[in-house]
């Protein structure tokens, strides 16, 4: 063989070894760029992030294509909207899901923010949830949020100072008035009094109680109705006969939480969440605890304002299918279970409701779910966040003694009337028609 020849062969050989040995590199690579993880980013509230903390470690060692980031937001409603505003408006969002409270979803649907998950989870997604809970989250006929927690207002009062508890705001008042003679308790009834969403809920219950309604009734909202004044008159009189302390004006949801638990007041007004931290060491009435749904007019039925917590993917995800994957992971039953079980959150899901195991460990879920079928909604429509801002401010000039409740719930009727005309808005529906 001639020197050429071996020198061709060599040659031959070597491309042979460095092609092949440039695939191996490529499909290696392939390999690796396929296997590393794609990266979705959700904002939750300070609370859920703690409570998913666990669920989302478990999602990430469970598969190797997603890995959950969770940024943990502020604590209440308002601020973790607005963080989620500023950086959809600025363009480009680092988050692919938002842990949405129910109030959010026709603003961020109607801003094109949100991706229809319809196509991704199917036309009957929201069948497996209890009635109550499906409520709000499809509008106009799509799809945009997947609850994770429902949560509705409900009414705690001392099984240790009464034998039942009262189904009238007259009843609540004498027994408090009662109580408060004996020298049992300081306070009759704490409630979150101050100017923010927590007492756009309270004030929701209570004008349900005396037979009115909030939303697009009327030229005044509901709200220059003969029973929005009777509710905002209530509110203002459980303060002037010491009822309730001056003090409900600064209440959000902790600080009422924190008077019961001390056993200072005979009832109080929260969400589900409560009932676990009344039980903790650190609780005073632990045992002595009783839950159900607030007090109305003789004759009417009582409200329970529906809150709850879901799941939406924003509009502009780089990672749509991912983020439906984590979505579905977050909300399904195993996650609804543990949050059940370990946080005393509520859930969504009615196999769960109806699980006699877990109805053993948490005896309040009966209770819970015939709250949510009395589930009234805050409306539903995209100007919301100012709707509830406009209540807020009369209600607090009413708390504070400042404004006549017939005065500032006129005023508030005339300024959402304004509002809804200015923005050109209508009310949309929100309401799962129910068989
Ligand atoms: C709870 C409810 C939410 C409500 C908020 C008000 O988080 O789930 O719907 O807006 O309380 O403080």
């Amino acid at each position: 063989m001639s020197l050429a020849g071996r020198r061709t062969r060599l040659g031959r050989g070597l491309g042979l070894a460095l092609a092949l040995g440039l695939a191996v590199a490529l499909a290696w690579g392939g390999l690796v760029w396929a296997r590393a993880p794609v990266t979705v980013r959700v904002l939750m509230p300070a609370p859920f992030a703690d409570a998913t903390a666990e669920l989302v470690d478990a999602f990430n060692r469970g598969q190797r294509n997603v890995r959950l980031a969770v940024t943990r937001g502020p604590f209440e409603t308002e601020s973790v909207s607005d963080l989620a505003i500023s950086s959809l408006l600025l363009g480009d969002s680092p988050y692919d899901l938002l842990l949405m409270d129910v109030t959010w979803t026709a603003k961020y649907a109607a801003a094109g923010w949100l991706l229809p998950l319809d196509d991704w989870l199917g036309p009957d997604a929201l069948a497996p949830l209890a009635p109550g809970a499906r409520e709000g989250n499809r509008i106009d006929g799509r799809l945009w949020r997947v609850p994770l927690v429902a949560d509705m207002g409900l009414l705690y009062w001392r099984t240790d100072l009464m034998d039942e508890p009262p189904r009238t705001p007259a009843e609540l008042v004498a027994v408090s008035r009662d109580l408060q003679r004996r020298g049992q308790v300081r306070w009759g009834y704490v409630w979150q009094g101050r100017q923010y969403e927590g007492l756009s809920c309270v004030f929701l219950e209570v004008l349900h109680g005396f037979g009115g309604t909030w939303g697009p009734v009327g030229p005044g909202f509901g709200l220059d109705s003969a029973a929005a004044t009777e509710a905002a008159t209530w509110l203002r009189s459980l303060i002037d006969t010491g009822v309730s302390p001056p003090a409900v004006a600064n209440f959000a949801e902790p600080e009422a939480l924190q008077s019961f638990e001390a056993g200072e007041a005979a009832f109080l007004r929260n969400w589900p969440y409560a009932w676990q931290e009344l039980q903790g060491s650190g609780s005073r009435v632990a045992g002595k605890v009783g839950v159900t749904t607030m007090v109305a007019e003789p004759g009417r039925s009582p409200g329970a304002t529906q809150g709850s917590w879901g799941l939406s993917v924003l509009a502009g995800s780089r990672h749509p299918a991912e983020a439906v994957q984590a979505l579905q992971a977050l909300t399904g039953p195993a996650s609804q279970r543990r949050l059940v079980e370990r946080w005393g959150y509520t859930p969504t899901l009615t196999a769960l409701f109806d699980d006699p195991e877990l109805v053993a460990q948490r005896p309040l879920l009966p209770v819970l779910r015939a709250a949510l079928e009395d589930a009234v909604l805050r409306p539903i429509n995209p100007g919301y966040a100012q709707l509830s801002d406009i209540v807020q401010r009369q209600l607090s000039g009413v708390i504070t003694g400042d404004t006549a409740p017939g005065k500032a719930m006129a005023r508030a009727g005339r300024a959402s009337r304004q509002l809804l005309e200015a923005s050109g808005q209508r009310a949309a529906s929100g309401r799962e028609v129910t068989p």
